[in-house]
């Protein structure tokens, strides 16, 4: 694979912070555009998780590159990688550039596709896939993003009360928008959609219209 060489289909990079509703918009954008979706906090959760289960630290920034470098896809249908603890553990691990690293080239492979696809993260429209021809950066207050995790976790089993949830976000927002690797952050030609007011519908009707409008273009540049 050359990782240089122009994507030449059709990639949807869908980023934001935890609980903005990109992961529900990415798998609405894979269905309108059927295209396949991968949810990349998928890959540092499990790599978080593995760390921890190995009894190594989170701050070992070798040991967490190893647990990268033998990821395999049959890894990520694991129902333990949605909980709260998993999601604190991959923005943990998620700072290490030799983890980033490890992972570029499943998500590259899989952004590189034929026919296309979605991919939804953090630095999908930076650096995964810089060249995707749409890009979307969804967010919402932090207020409004814990109260919808409190909301899916209770409903997960998971007992956590608001206020823990909103420090889990601020605390998430701060690590992974303020880390020297690849930082959480809207690439220069993103559209950015704010979901504070909408409906999880709504935002997935307003990303499917940004979409279609990019898709007219790109399809006019072919
Ligand atoms: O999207 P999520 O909440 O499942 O992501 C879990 C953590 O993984 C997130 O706090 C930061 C990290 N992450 C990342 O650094 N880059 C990505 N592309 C996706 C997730």
């Amino acid at each position: 694979m050359n990782e240089d060489a122009p994507l030449k289909s059709f990639v949807i990079a869908v980023d934001g912070p935890a609980a903005s509703g990109k992961g529900t918009i990415a798998t609405g954008l894979g269905k309108a555009f059927s295209l396949p979706v991968l949810d990349t906090g998928l890959l540092y959760r499990c790599v978080g998780v593995l760390v921890k289960k190995a009894g190594e630290s989170l701050d070992d920034e070798g040991s967490a590159a190893a647990a990268a470098a033998l990821l395999t896809a049959d890894q990520l249908d694991d129902p333990a990688l949605r909980t709260r603890a998993a999601g604190e553990l991959a923005s943990r691990v998620a700072v290490h550039p030799r983890v980033r690293d490890a992972l570029l080239d499943f998500q590259r492979t899989f952004a590189r596709q034929e026919g296309g696809a979605v991919l939804d993260g953090r630095d999908i429209g930076t650096v995964i896939a810089p060249d995707a021809s749409a890009k979307l950066f969804v967010t919402a207050s932090p207020e409004v993003r814990a109260e919808r995790r409190w909301k899916q976790l209770k409903a997960q089993g998971e007992r956590v009360s608001l206020k823990d949830v909103l420090a889990d976000i601020r605390r998430r927002d701060a690590r992974d928008g303020g880390r020297d690797a690849a930082p959480m952050k809207p690439a220069a030609d993103a559209a950015l959609l704010d979901t504070s007011e909408m409906t999880i519908d709504h935002a997935a009707d307003a990303a499917r219209r940004i979409v279609e409008a990019a898709r007219a273009k790109w399809l006019s540049s072919q």
